[in-house]
């Protein structure tokens, strides 16, 4: 199992939800987030030691998938949220070592 976090621009979250529901990818935590990438500092003033790190609004999401689903699911935030502009995000893919459903106790692929 892997865990897929994307952070993407909160204006791609209804299209890449949509796709992802679609492709019959459940279980998706959605949360508000803030950050800077490659291009952290924007220049407020002429004077260059007045200057300020510009966070940007940013939706973090997050998917536990079996490795077989894992490339389905990036393909397919990089069809949906992709612009081709600096800031279209970015996409971890994280080693899951266990899932545990609440109501059963099942384990593992099954808890997904
Ligand atoms: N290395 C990183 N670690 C953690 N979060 C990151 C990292 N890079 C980007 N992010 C998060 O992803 C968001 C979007 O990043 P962004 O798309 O600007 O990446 P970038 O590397 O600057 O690429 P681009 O040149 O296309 O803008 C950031 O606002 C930040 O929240
Ligand atoms: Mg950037």
């Amino acid at each position: 199992m892997k865990l897929l976090v994307a952070i993407i621009s909160p204006k791609k979250l209804e299209q890449v939800k949509e796709a992802l529901w679609e492709a019959g990818i459940r279980g998706v935590t959605v949360s508000e987030a803030s950050g800077y990438g490659y291009q952290k500092v924007q220049v407020d003033s002429v004077k260059s030691s007045d200057y300020r790190v510009q966070y940007q609004p940013r939706v973090r999401l997050e998917m536990a998938l079996p490795d077989a689903e894992v490339e389905k699911a990036v393909d397919l935030v990089l069809d949906t949220a992709r612009t081709g502009r600096i800031g279209d995000g970015k996409i971890f893919v994280l080693p899951l070592e266990d899932a545990v459903r609440v109501r059963t106790g099942e384990r593992g692929e099954s808890a997904l």
